[in-house]
């Protein structure tokens, strides 16, 4: 079954509220991870750390599923980051896509892991596991951030080494960058952990916390709803630990329409 398509050939059969965009890199991290970037519409706007539906024709219908979008808000192309599920209805053939392929997107975004849900703070941590750092990648790299947050710290646990690639090579690009590089180099922490291979620092976010080393190792103080704001990023289970914790230190849920303390995104799929 051939799934892929050039854009000239989906045009026509898009729906209205569809975008058919094309790719044009493709970068594999591992066996389950890979990273593309495509075309962006000139009218597509979208606010850094929201995501949108993105999808390819599988047997001529619509496959979509939640994508976070990986660059940020000014950024010309889009980037997302996507894990490769051998099976997946969706990931089994995006994972097989090359520079020129045509990949659907939504034409709306949306998303609470946005600057705009958090009421001001000192100190902005962004955890994520696994491809849960994507939203935090747009945000890492949108000098609003900065604007907000004296100190931003991104945190990311992986199973395995190789799989913190994309978020070791996305900060050094962060800080190297000509325009975010000024408010990055002062402000941005990049904190990693692995699970399943030997690592200078093991364990999984929530146990780092638990136990006071995360706070340790970065030299702050503990969580305080006073001063620390927090936005969560992986799989459900990931999200309803480190929520429990975000909230036993004090912390509340904020939304769009209720800017608090923390926000998670529900909308993630591993
Ligand atoms: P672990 O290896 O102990 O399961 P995944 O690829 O399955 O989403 O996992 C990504 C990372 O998230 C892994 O390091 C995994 O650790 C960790 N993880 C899985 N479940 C949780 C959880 N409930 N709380 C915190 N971290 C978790």
């Amino acid at each position: 079954m051939n799934v892929l398509a050039k854009p000239a050939d989906l045009e026509a059969a898009a729906p209205a509220n569809v975008f058919v965009e094309e790719v044009k890199t493709v970068q594999h991290y591992t066996d389950r991870l890979f990273r593309f970037r495509m075309t962006r519409p000139a009218s597509f706007r979208f606010r850094s750390g929201e995501f949108v539906m993105i999808g390819l024709m599988v047997d001529g219908k619509p496959i979509y599923r939640a994508y976070s979008i990986a660059s940020p808000a000014w950024d010309e192309e889009l980037e997302f980051f996507s894990i490769k599920v051998p099976d997946g209805p969706l990931t089994s053939h995006l994972q097989k896509i090359q520079p020129g392929d045509a990949v659907l997107m939504k034409k709306k975004p949306t998303g609470t892991l946005v600057n705009d849900a958090l009421i001001p703070g000192k100190r902005v941590y962004m955890f994520s596991t696994g491809t849960g750092i994507a939203p935090f990648a747009s945000l890492i790299r949108d000098p609003d951030t900065y604007e907000k947050f004296d100190q931003v710290i991104l945190t990311h646990t992986c199973r395995e080494v190789a799989e913190l690639k994309y978020g070791e090579d996305l900060v050094q690009e962060t800080l190297n960058d000509p325009l975010i590089g000024e408010f990055a180099k002062d402000k941005l922490v990049h904190y990693t952990s692995v699970t399943r291979e030997d690592f200078p620092r093991q364990g999984r976010i929530t146990d780092l916390i638990k136990s006071g080393k995360l706070f340790e190792d970065l030299g702050v103080p503990p969580l305080n709803p006073a001063v620390d704001r927090g936005m969560i990023c992986g799989s459900m289970e990931m999200l309803k630990d480190t929520k429990e914790l975000l909230e036993e230190a004090g912390l509340n849920e904020g939304a769009n329409n209720k800017p608090a303390e923390f926000v998670v995104e529900r909308a993630f799929v591993g």
